[in-house]
């Protein structure tokens, strides 16, 4: 059985970073992460047994005194590191730069008098944290639906706006999507600059298992149940190959299944950690071992 791993399995740059720096920070006192470093609970309980705690409240942020607080690679509100530093605790800033970025792009706009304009989905942790560094409130849009509902306040008087527009995007929104906004507004307000701040991590994994789900004959996709991405790299690969199968760990993966294949795929989604990964693809080789070994025991009885 031939074995096609995605390249681009696992962990992105900015979360491998942010996971890496929690790890530097184990077994030392006091270390929180601000909300979980990762949606995988085998890391934030492996953390966890480590030492390092998981704060997800104001209530708690305003608690915890003379401690070292990590910020994820979703990165954070302005007003979270302002409430850290009072409490005289020290910041490990692990947001990945690429958001770092767009925190430093609404800054420096919203200092210019201009309106800051952010697509993405306003309930996402990276948008708060967006929003959270703009220096007046910013509009949030998430879909052609609501940039056509801020066209028509806009002509309507029931908005107003800078002289100057620029809008960003959440790193993981769709292209495409995000194209057609910006035309919604170019279309009807004028001065409007569009800053491409979407990260193309998750387009490349998308393509990949696509590529590999259409030459293999069996596809494995492993992460978090709830993880969107790998339930998205899950359609993605099962509109190519009937025998797509989502596991979340080496547990659920039902070898029978995979007997007859002469060819499987394997990806995983941005949370699911390279460990896990190894071990479903050491697992897919043992098999191939196994069959080696049968095939020579039934040669050797045939003589
Ligand atoms: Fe990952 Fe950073 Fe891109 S967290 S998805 S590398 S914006």
């Amino acid at each position: 059985m031939e074995i096609l791993l995605a390249k681009s399995a696992g962990f992105c740059f900015g979360v491998q970073r942010a996971v890496d720096t929690a790890y530097e920070h184990a077994d030392e006192e006091n270390v929180y992460t601000y909300g979980q470093i990762i949606h995988n609970e085998e890391v934030v309980g492996d953390l966890t047994k480590h030492g390092v705690q998981v704060i997800d409240s104001d209530d708690e942020l305003l608690e915890i005194k003379d401690s070292k607080v990590i910020i994820r690679s979703h990165g954070a509100e302005k007003r979270i590191y302002d409430i850290l530093e009072a409490g005289g605790n020290t910041v490990i800033d692990a947001t990945c730069p690429f958001v770092k970025k767009i925190h430093n792009i609404v800054r420096e706009e919203g200092q210019k008098g201009n309106t800051v304009v952010i697509i993405g989905d306003s309930s996402h942790p990276e948008v708060k944290g967006i929003v959270g560094w703009c220096v007046e409130p910013p509009v949030v849009i998430g879909s052609e639906e609501e940039a056509e509902a801020f066209v028509r306040k806009y002509i309507d008087g029931e908005v107003k706006t800078a002289d100057n527009i620029s809008i960003v995007s959440q790193t993981t929104f769709n292209y495409r999507k995000f194209n057609y906004i910006v035309d919604i507004i170019r279309n009807k307000l004028y001065n409007v600059t569009a800053y491409k701040t979407i990260c193309n991590a998750t387009s490349v994994r998308q393509r990949e298992a696509q590529e590999i789900a259409s030459k293999v004959d069996a596809m494995i996709v492993i992460g978090g149940r709830n993880s969107s991405n790998t339930q998205k790299l899950y359609e993605i690969s099962k509109k190519e190959c009937e025998n797509t199968y989502y596991i979340q760990t080496l547990v659920d993966l039902d070898l029978t299944t995979f007997e007859s294949v002469s060819r499987v795929g394997i990806t995983a989604g941005a949370s699911t950690p390279n460990k896990i990964i190894k071990e479903v693809h050491g697992r897919m080789d043992e098999m191939n071992f196994e069959e080696l070994l049968k095939n020579d025991e039934s040669r050797v009885s045939i003589k």
